[in-house]
Formats: C-alpha cells, sequence, structure tokens
C-alpha cells in the first residue's frame, strides 16, 4: 500500500525511530530495498529524484511500486527527491506519488518559502506530504574544502519560521552532511539540530547525504529527532562494484540475471543494516 510520508513519520516521531529513504531508478534497485523492509517489517520511503523518474519511465514508477508493495504486503511511501520546481511537484501529484520534496535551498530564503508554501496548499489538498529545505547540503567534493561553513548551514530561528509559514511535514536542514562519499568524516552539527527541533516544535527532520555518516552520528541524530534519512550512493555503489568484481571474477558468464541478483543481494544487505541502524525494524 502506497501512504502518505507524513503518516510514516508520525508514527517514527511517536517511536523515536528514523526511517530510510532510499533512491532507485530501475526494478534492480527498487526490489533489494522493499524485500529487506518486508525481512524486518519496517516501513521504508522509496525515492527518486527527477532523473531517475525519468529513467525508469515516468507514467511507469507509481503503477510498479504500488503493485510490488501490494504484493509483498508493505506500506511504502513514494518521495519526489530534490524536486527543482513547482510543475515538477504537480506532476507527481498526478502520477501518484505520496510525498514531494521541493528543493528551494539554491534560492533566496523568500523565494524559497513563497514556492514551498504554494507546494504545501496543493499537495495537502489531496493529502500528500511535502518535504522542503533550508540550508544548503553540499557535494562530497565541497564539503572536504569548505568544512560546512557556518553560512550554509541551517539557520534554526528561519526553519522555524519556515516551518510556520509553509506547513511543511518535514524539513531537510544542512548541519554537515553532504551528498556521495565523504572525504573525511563529517562532523555534524548536533546542537543546531537540537535548536532547530526544539523551535519548529519537534517537526520530523530529514538527513540528506545518509552514505558513510559515521554509525554513533546516526544513532545520536535519531535519537535527536532525525525522522528520515537519505541513502543513494551506498545503493548504487554496493549494486555497480559487485556487479563489476563479480563480472570480472567470471568472464565467461553472461547470465544477466546471475549476475544481477548478486548485485541485487549486497544492496538487500546495505538496506538491512541501515534500517536496523535507524531502528524502525519491527515497526510495522
Ligand atoms: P547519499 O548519496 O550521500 O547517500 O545521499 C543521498 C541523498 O541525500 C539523496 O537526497
Amino acid at each position: 500500500m502506497l501512504v502518505p510520508m507524513h503518516e510514516l513519520l508520525k508514527d517514527a516521531e511517536k517511536g523515536k525511530y528514523a526511517i530510510p529513504a532510499c533512491n532507485f531508478c530501475n526494478l534492480e534497485t527498487m526490489y533489494p530495498i522493499l524485500e529487506a523492509a518486508k525481512e524486518l517489517h519496517a516501513p521504508i520511503i522509496l525515492q527518486a529524484a527527477a532523473s531517475e523518474i525519468y529513467y525508469f519511465g515516468e507514467d511507469l514508477m507509481t503503477g510498479c511500486v504500488k503493485a510490488v508493495a501490494d504484493r509483498m504486503g508493505l506500506t511504502v511511501a513514494l518521495h519526489l527527491d530534490h524536486g527543482r520546481d513547482y510543475e515538477e511537484a504537480i506532476k507527481c501529484l498526478r502520477r501518484g506519488f505520496t510525498s514531494v520534496m521541493f528543493d528551494g535551498s539554491e534560492l533566496p530564503y523568500e523565494k524559497n518559502l513563497a514556492i514551498t508554501r504554494n507546494i504545501v496548499q496543493a499537495a495537502h489538498a489531496v493529502g500528500i506530504s511535502v518535504e522542503g529545505e533550508l540550508g544548503k547540503i553540499m557535494g562530497a567534493e565541497d564539503a572536504a574544502f569548505l568544512e560546512s561553513e557556518e553560512d550554509e548551514l541551517t539557520d534554526p530561528e528561519g526553519a522555524a519560521v519556515f516551518a510556520r509559514e509553509t506547513g511543511v511535514d518535514a524539513l531537510a536542514i544542512a548541519i554537515g552532511t553532504a551528498h556521495g562519499f565523504y572525504k573525511k568524516e563529517p562532523k555534524l552539527d548536533f546542537d543546531r539540530l537540537q535548536k532547530v527541533r526544539e523551535l519548529t516544535h519537534h517537526l520530523p527532520i530529514v538527513l540528506h547525504g545518509g552514505t558513510g555518516i559515521p554509525e554513533e552520528s546516526v544513532k545520536k541524530a535519531v535519537a535527536l529527532g532525525i525522522r528520515k534519512i537519505n541513502f543513494s550512493t551506498i545503493i548504487r555503489a554496493d549494486f555497480i562494484e559487485t556487479f563489476r568484481s563479480f563480472s570480472t571474477e567470471n568472464p565467461e558468464e553472461y547470465g544477466l540475471m546471475t549476475i544481477s541478483q548478486i548485485a541485487m543481494r549486497k544492496v538487500k544487505e546495505a538496506i538491512v543494516h541501515c534500517i536496523e541502524l535507524l531502528g524502525c525494524n519491527g515497526k510495522t
């Protein structure tokens, strides 16, 4: 069953755990994510950015996710990751997504707030959740140099106004994480996270750049109110590396299904680990 993301986040808030939000672009990445959730009786968020939706097939994604989730007896939210504009969000509402993100973090604060508010109005009218973003979540390359510049991080007072004025169901914040592989260990600004949570009256907070955050930091972030953590690089890297090394070691093997299944097993193991780390196993 597909459910609005805020329903899953509401339970996560009550149970004080977080839910992995996993990027996928094809059936080979979708299946192992759902299988891990099924095995551990965990809620799960499947998410895709515009390029991933396009690659999968814009008209196919929702139907496929729903069919497989129903067959597996799973409760899943399907979320647009890093939506770039109002039109993209509306397209996803029409496609049957149950949550959309608008990433206006590159825009001036007022413009980000105005567009996010419009998307919230449209999405809430049909019961769909919205994630906003405030502060700049960098790529790992930038993070290595910038060491999370103060002014790139989310301002807690600004976050409070943003949350109140837009009505978002969840807020992605910048506290020192980055997308991609970290060049050096990320240092998370937990005080900032705590402040944002206080001032937003315990709004579910989202952490992007889940791949490679030290486990102790993940646990602490969840204890302080992170309710959704995004994982993308680890899924692609585990799939590709497993596929590549098996093919290299077995150059005569042309069984696409054989090699794909080995790679999918590796992705499933990674998601099982994420679910356990975030503490959402056994929550459905
Ligand atoms: P990683 O690629 O670092 O796992 O981050 C994923 C993400 O935040 C997608 O929005």
